[in-house]
């Protein structure tokens, strides 16, 4: 079944089972696991995510990989390997904790690797450089599973980083899916948009993570026909911590009570005024309607006029007469 695999595709694959084995069942994986013992994950976790270790001890994998008789063109071209001058190779990834990217069928193309130190000098994560089989615009981890949990959840749900898609799976959450970091890009939403159109999203709950949220909620909404939902968790923390904190139970209710795009966008817009100065809460109140008269239904529009009205004291004729006067400008 490996023969329709290219080298590149097959080396990422055989690296995968070689961290993994490392991590699991090796000396040299010890301080991989005390790692991952103080991440809170447990066997069942490593093996589904397919988690493994890059050693310590230089050109491990190297070896491993030349033993297997793969030839070192492939493996430079496979993105593991950082060649010298002189056209030497070293394992690129060492004394890391391995994350294996994988494709929309659940083949791994790439490798993030998280540093078992506080050390800040160090990257906190190190990619695989893009290579023939992996662009990283296009990756979205844990896509290929989560496209199947999708199906009964009714909804994918966006995270920043693999410790959130991973801690949301713990605590039964498993359509989550990430893009690296908060950069999500056209390509990976038309990949959402293929397999579900109902979207949560879940950044970090610290000021990053809410711009962030705020750029990904326009990006789906020009792409179109997305139900979005937002989730702000508290605090700052992001999904992993506040799972720690506070357990699956509240985590699952977070995720229920998701605020809708608009719900959200509005209580955005609500932060940038002071809303016990008359002028300041009119100046909110035209934005907002500016920001209700982008909805093309008109029962939705309605229904955040009335709230807004309700919530600020004026009445839904006035916002409403703002609206048609918006609508109109805008023709
Ligand atoms: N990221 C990265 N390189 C970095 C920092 C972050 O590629 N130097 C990406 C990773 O995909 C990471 C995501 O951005 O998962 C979110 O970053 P951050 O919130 O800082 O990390 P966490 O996911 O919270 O990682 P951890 O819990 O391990 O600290
Ligand atoms: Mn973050
Ligand atoms: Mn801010
Ligand atoms: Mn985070
Ligand atoms: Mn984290």
């Amino acid at each position: 079944t490996n023969s329709n695999l290219t080298p590149v595709m097959k080396i990422n694959q055989d690296a995968a089972d070689f961290y993994h084995r490392v991590l699991v069942t090796t000396r040299a994986g010890e301080r991989g696991m005390a790692y991952a013992k103080k991440r809170e994950l447990d066997k069942k976790t490593i093996d589904h995510f397919g988690i493994g270790y890059a050693p310590q001890q230089e050109n491990l994998l190297l070896l491993y990989l030349r033993g297997k008789n793969y030839q070192d063109d492939d493996l430079v071209k496979s993105g593991l390997f950082i060649q010298s001058k002189s056209g030497e190779l070293y394992d690129r990834f060492r004394d890391r904790l391995m994350f294996p990217l994988s494709d929309e069928s659940g083949r791994v193309i790439a490798f993030s690797g998280r540093r078992l130190s506080n050390d800040k000098t160090e990257a906190k994560y190190m990619n695989s450089p893009e290579t023939e089989i992996f662009t990283k615009s296009k990756l979205l981890f844990h896509f290929a599973e989560a496209k199947k949990a999708a199906r009964e959840e009714k909804h994918l749900v966006l995270y920043e980083g693999y410790m959130d898609v991973i801690a949301a799976y713990k605590a039964g959450v498993k359509s989550g899916i990430a893009s690296m970091g908060t950069s999500l890009t056209d390509e990976q939403v038309y990949m959402m948009r293929r397999n579900n159109r109902n979207i949560i999203i879940n950044y970090d709950g610290d000021d990053p993570g809410v711009h962030a949220a705020e750029r990904a909620v326009q990006m789906f909404k020009q792409a179109g026909g997305f139900n979005i939902g937002v989730v702000v968790l508290p605090e700052g923390l992001d999904p992993d911590e506040y799972v720690k904190k506070y357990g699956k139970d509240k985590y699952h209710s977070e995720v229920k009570g998701a605020l809708s795009a608009t719900d959200f966008l509005l209580k955005r817009l609500a932060k940038k005024f002071n809303l016990n100065n008359d002028l300041d809460r009119i100046n909110y109140l035209n934005d907002a309607v500016k920001e209700i008269s982008n909805i093309s239904d008109p029962v939705q529009q309605d229904l955040y006029l009335r709230k807004i009205a309700d919530e600020n004291k004026v009445s839904f004729e006035a916002l409403k007469a703002n609206l048609l006067h918006e609508v109109k400008r805008n023709r």
